[in-house]
C-alpha cells in the first residue's frame, strides 16, 4: 500500500514594507515635491502663515531633504533660515509625506534629521515650526510661550513648537520672526 502523501505546505512568505531613508533634495524633486505639498495641503496651503514666512524668507535649499522607499521619493521637508528676538534658527516646513507612504516612520525621520543636519552647522540654536504636539513633543519638541513670537499671520500658539539644545530657549524666544542675521 502506498503511503497517502503528506500535504506540502506552501512557502511562507513574509513581504516587510521597506524601510524609508532620506538624501538631499535636487532640482529633479521640485515637480515631486509640488505635487506633493499639493495633495498634502490643498489649495489653502497659500494662505497659511507658515507659508507667508517662506515668502518673506527664503528657505535654504541646501537643507532640503528627500525621504524615499526602495529609489522612489516618498516625502519631503524644507527648512527656512530665520531669527526671532536676535537668535537665529529654522522654521521648519512644509513637512510631508506621500499618503502612499504614510506610518513607515519617513516623517519623523526627516523631521529628525533636517533638525540634525540644520543645528549641526552651529549657524542657528533653534527649529521653530507650527504642528501637533501629539506628533513632535515625542520627537523633542516643546511648546512656546503662547504670544511671545510674532507671526506674520493668525496662528494657534498650542501649535508653535520648538526644539533646542538651549534649556531655556523655550521660554525665552520673544520677538517677531525675522532674517537669518
Ligand atoms: C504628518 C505626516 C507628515 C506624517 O507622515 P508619516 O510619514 O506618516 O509619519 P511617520 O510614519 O513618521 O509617523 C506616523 C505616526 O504618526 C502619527 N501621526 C500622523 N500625523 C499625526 C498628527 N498630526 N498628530 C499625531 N500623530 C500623528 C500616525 O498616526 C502614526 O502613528 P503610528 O506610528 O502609531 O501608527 C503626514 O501624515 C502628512 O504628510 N500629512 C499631511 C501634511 C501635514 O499635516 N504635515 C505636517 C505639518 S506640521
Amino acid at each position: 500500500m502506498i503511503a497517502p502523501q503528506a500535504a506540502v505546505a506552501a512557502p511562507l512568505v513574509t513581504h516587510l514594507p521597506s524601510i524609508p531613508y532620506v538624501r538631499p533634495a535636487t532640482p529633479a524633486d521640485d515637480t515631486f515635491v509640488e505635487e506633493l505639498h499639493a495633495i498634502a495641503f490643498g489649495p489653502g496651503r497659500f494662505a497659511r502663515t507658515a507659508f507667508r514666512v517662506r515668502e518673506r524668507f527664503p528657505i535654504d535649499e541646501s537643507l532640503s531633504l528627500i525621504a524615499e522607499v526602495d529609489g522612489v521619493p516618498c516625502g519631503a521637508v524644507w527648512m527656512t533660515p530665520v531669527s526671532v528676538g536676535g537668535v537665529n534658527g529654522y522654521l521648519l516646513g512644509p513637512l510631508a509625506t506621500d499618503p502612499g507612504f504614510r506610518k513607515r516612520g519617513a516623517g519623523k525621520l526627516l523631521a529628525r534629521e533636517v533638525t540634525a543636519h540644520a543645528l549641526a552647522r552651529g549657524e542657528g540654536q533653534f527649529v521653530l515650526l507650527i504642528g501637533d504636539q501629539d506628533y513632535y513633543c515625542p520627537l523633542g519638541w516643546q511648546p512656546t510661550v503662547k504670544g511671545a513670537i510674532g507671526f506674520p499671520g493668525p496662528v494657534d500658539y498650542d501649535r508653535v513648537l520648538v526644539f533646542t539644545h538651549d534649556e531655556t530657549l523655550a521660554t525665552t524666544l520673544a520677538g517677531p520672526i525675522a532674517a537669518f542675521r
